[in-house]
């Protein structure tokens, strides 16, 4: 593990880390809420399972997917969603925008004989400007569409959690909130789901839960603790991630989950994203302008010529900006989806930070553009 302590961390002359991993504090969890239930879609199955890709799997058990099925993705989707499903179904795509919107025609002359899914993607916790049209257009064809929530699990439409529109939706915790593992997925029928739970998905849970404490505890001292320590922890964790799948939420996460003030939290995201987007200099480019009410953001995207550059000025001063995505085993034909992978950059906007972190991140993407 590289650590190394400069004179300068040790007199604590760094600034704190924006970004990067949760780290889990006790007073975030002292009392029940429960405020999960406001988000979690209502008058379906609903399933707590392991994460994202668990609830992929779960999916594709209750529709009987196999190699000679077809399920069509965005051509805007991370690898690891790619990497699921492909072993056991047969995955094509269909084409997203510049502004990942879709275009119903050309979505439409994707789907063959045998599609029997689609995936929808709520990006960065915006609802999907076709949900509607998609949905009618799966529905008359008898094809299943699944919502992925993954980025867009606090996010609310006329007060009712995302992912009531589609036959199915899911989530994934972990992206919005300090806890070890988690996915609520809902179905619009329940069905008998079989989860497996093992040794290793609860080592696995053990490991994430373990380091997000000791970095809660360690907090006073994170202006001198390199952030490679804490990147290498969560990367060690994450080597348990190969459990059998789909598996089941974790105890400690379900307990963790009741407890978190998430209405607060979704709070402070969206004030952060609008204070963000108003100290932006004109020439970096969001690529969602406006918050409309309910929508809890993942991050600020933006779109930057010199992307990779500008990343790297910012974690030069421990703003840890991500990626969403570097594309891998998208088809180079989709262009538009190759060309936003080389440009995206996802801004931190997450409760942890308030006014003065934001201005600090605003005032280092000013210095780069
Ligand atoms: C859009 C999207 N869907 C699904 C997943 C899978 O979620 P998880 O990491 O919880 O397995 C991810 C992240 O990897 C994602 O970004």
């Amino acid at each position: 593990m590289g650590f190394s302590l400069s004179m300068a961390n040790l007199l604590g002359d760094d600034p704190l880390p924006i970004g990067g991993e949760f780290a889990l504090f006790d007073g975030d969890v002292r009392i029940v809420r429960n405020e999960q239930r406001k988000y979690v879609p209502k008058g379906r199955g609903a399933y707590w399972v392991a994460s994202g890709r668990d609830a992929l799997l779960a999916l594709v058990g209750r529709y009987g997917l196999s190699q000679s099925d077809e399920l069509l993705l965005p051509s805007y989707i991370c690898h690891e969603v790619i990497e699921t499903l492909a072993p056991r179904v047969r995955v094509s795509f269909y084409p997203v925008k510049a502004d990942l919107s879709v275009d119903i025609r050309s979505f439409e002359s994707r789907i063959a004989p045998a599609t029997r899914a689609v995936l929808l993607v709520h990006y960065f916790g915006f609802p999907h400007p076709q949900l509607q049209t998609m949905a009618r257009s799966c529905r008359d064809r008898g094809i299943a569409l699944v919502e992925d929530c993954v980025q867009a699990a606090f996010t609310r439409v006329n007060g009712r959690g995302l992912g009531s529109v589609g036959d199915a939706a899911f989530t994934s915790l972990r992206k919005f909130l300090p806890i070890p593992d988690g996915s609520w997925l809902v179905t619009r029928s329940r069905f008998p789901m079989r989860l497996q739970e093992s040794p290793a998905h609860r080592f696995y849970v053990e490991r994430r839960g373990a380091v997000l404490r000791i970095k809660g505890l360690s907090h006073q001292y994170a202006r001198c603790v390199p952030d490679s320590v804490f990147k290498e922890a969560f990367a060690l964790a994450e080597q348990a991630f190969g459990y059998r799948k789909p598996a089941p939420m974790g105890k400690v996460s379900l307990h963790l989950l009741r407890r978190f003030p998430l209405d607060a939290w979704a709070r402070q995201r969206r004030k952060n994203y609008r204070q963000l987007l108003l100290l932006l200099p004109s020439k970096v480019k969001p690529l969602f302008c406006q918050l409309h009410a309910g929508v809890v953001p993942l991050g600020l995207p933006i779109l930057a010529r010199h992307r990779d550059a500008l990343q790297q000025e910012l974690a030069d001063e421990r703003i840890y900006a991500p990626v969403h995505w570097r594309l891998r085993g998208v088809p180079k034909e989709y262009e538009v989806a190759w060309n936003l992978s080389e440009h995206e950059l996802t801004l931190p906007i997450d409760q942890r930070y308030r006014s003065s972190e934001i201005k600090r991140i605003a005032k280092a993407v000013r210095r780069y553009a």
